[in-house]
């Protein structure tokens, strides 16, 4: 059975709840639902030297890719410190999302007050930078 939105947003919030952010106390949880309908959870971890810290978003493709999902069909994203904010992509993990992208791939985000918006990863990363396989060269 095909993952509702819905419970795409109750996994990215249930994994937030897990997410290691004791620097920022932003936490972020990023729920994907790939290309066979599996969906596949991630949240930030921090670090102590900051810049190695992971985003949500990165860890949940990294979890998509170690179980065998190629493409991701929609990522739900749910991000804040106290309060739930819209918690949209930073821009290395705008160029992660567009990866694993095809033109149907949705990027959606909730904040507190349940208000959804959603994106196309043309609309979030216009322009970006693809590499032709070698094959294509
Ligand atoms: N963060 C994410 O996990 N995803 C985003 O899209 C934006 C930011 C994390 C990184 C860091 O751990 C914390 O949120 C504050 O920037």
């Amino acid at each position: 059975m095909a993952t509702s939105e819905d419970e795409l947003f109750e996994k990215a919030a249930m994994v937030r709840k897990r997410a290691y952010a004791p620097y920022s106390k932003f936490r972020v949880g990023a729920a994907i639902e790939d290309e066979s309908g599996r969906v596949h959870i991630g949240c930030n971890v921090e670090n102590a030297a900051y810049p190695i810290g992971a985003c949500a978003e990165a860890s949940a493709i990294g979890a998509m890719i170690a179980e065998g999902g190629k493409t991701i069909r929609r990522i739900a994203i749910i991000g804040g410190g106290e309060a739930i904010e819209t918690c949209t992509p930073c821009g290395g993990c705008r160029q992660r999302i567009a990866e694993f992208a095809d033109e149907n791939t949705e990027i959606i985000l909730k904040d507190g007050a349940g208000h959804v918006r959603r994106f196309s990863v043309a609309e979030l990363l216009p322009e970006s930078f693809a590499l032709k396989p070698a094959s294509q060269l």
